[in-house]
């Protein structure tokens, strides 16, 4: 039962409760007008300190969609944040007006703590460089529908992923799924943490800085953009930035069923001839991350009971 629980960490739902989801959102995208007004009524409250484009908007258009309502910032310094207002007063307020909260934090384990004072459903919508669950339920959706099943795929993940959360929430759901293999790619100084690696006990994994050599055996590509914000020092940003671009000479020695994600935003990671590309769904997995989001919000307020 879904109903009234918080979404702060990937794992925090069952994989019998993540099926649920899926196959919801199966549904709203055949048949979207059974679910124009589930949510008449309901309001969601996004609570944004930190830049959003995909997943503030999805979420809004996921609640408008679903029929329900929004409040919310997507900017702190125009709500009583800029006042010194703590996380814990803030949810609590917004708790009294709201029925779902959705929140985005610079710092790690803010929508946690948030969730503690709660009495509303909170979802993490990305909290610093940790976790980004929502991006890993569309990430899993996007992977379900193109490869028919989660497991049993080669997974090249590429990029920023010592400070890319969503890589970090992907692996940690990935390793729940049967005969996965993880191949981390990056320059040696943006790792993947061992904090994450340390729990592939059951799956085969290496780390790897060329892009080139692991492209070949790869059934997913998942590339992601240096995290500029997340680093101390522009001089070593600018060093790093346009380490990897995936381009159709690089993409010629792929499988020709392999896909290739991103969570969006991209810098110069991808090149843009390849977007025609039918292996390249980044912006498809855009749309997924809309009907996977109507579908959250549908179970965390009361599945087909939602009063
Ligand atoms: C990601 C994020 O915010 O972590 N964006 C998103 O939500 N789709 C990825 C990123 O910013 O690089």
């Amino acid at each position: 039962m879904l109903k009234g629980k918080h979404l702060i960490e990937p794992n925090d739902f069952t994989l019998n409760e993540l099926e649920e989801i899926f196959t919801l959102a199966d549904s709203i995208i055949k048949y979207p007008e059974k679910y124009l007004d589930i949510c008449k009524g309901k309001l969601l409250a996004t609570l944004f300190y930190e830049p959003s484009t995909r997943t503030r908007f999805s979420f809004e258009a996921a609640m408008l969609r679903l029929g329900g309502q929004v409040i919310g910032f997507s900017e702190p310094n125009s709500s009583s944040v800029s006042k010194g207002e703590s996380i814990a007063d803030t949810i609590r307020t917004v708790g009294c007006y709201s029925d779902i909260a959705v929140m985005r934090h610079p710092k790690e384990g803010a929508p946690k703590l948030a969730s503690k004072y709660s009495n509303i459903p909170v979802i993490n919508a990305g909290d610093g460089g940790h976790q980004h669950p929502t991006q890993t339920l569309t990430d899993l959706l996007t992977i379900r529908s193109y490869k028919k099943t989660i497991s049993n795929n080669v997974i090249g993940l590429c990029g920023d992923l010592k400070f890319g959360r969503t890589v970090h929430s992907l692996v940690k759901a990935l390793s729940r799924y049967s005969n996965m293999k993880f191949v981390f790619i990056s320059p040696p100084e943006l790792e993947i943490p061992s904090y994450i690696t340390d729990e592939l006990i059951h799956h085969e994994y290496y780390q790897t800085s060329s892009l080139e050599e692991a492209i070949p055996e790869l059934d997913i590509l998942y590339m992601t953009r240096i995290q500029r914000e997340r680093f101390f020092n522009e001089e070593e940003y600018l060093r790093l930035k346009g380490y990897y671009i995936l381009d159709n000479n690089k993409l010629q020695h792929a499988k020709e069923d392999m896909i290739v994600l991103h969570p969006l935003p991209r810098v110069d990671e991808i090149s843009s001839e390849i977007d025609n590309d039918k292996r390249s769904v980044y912006f498809n997995q855009a749309k997924y991350g809309m009907f996977v989001r109507m579908a959250l919000i549908i179970k965390l307020l009361g599945g087909d009971n939602i009063a």
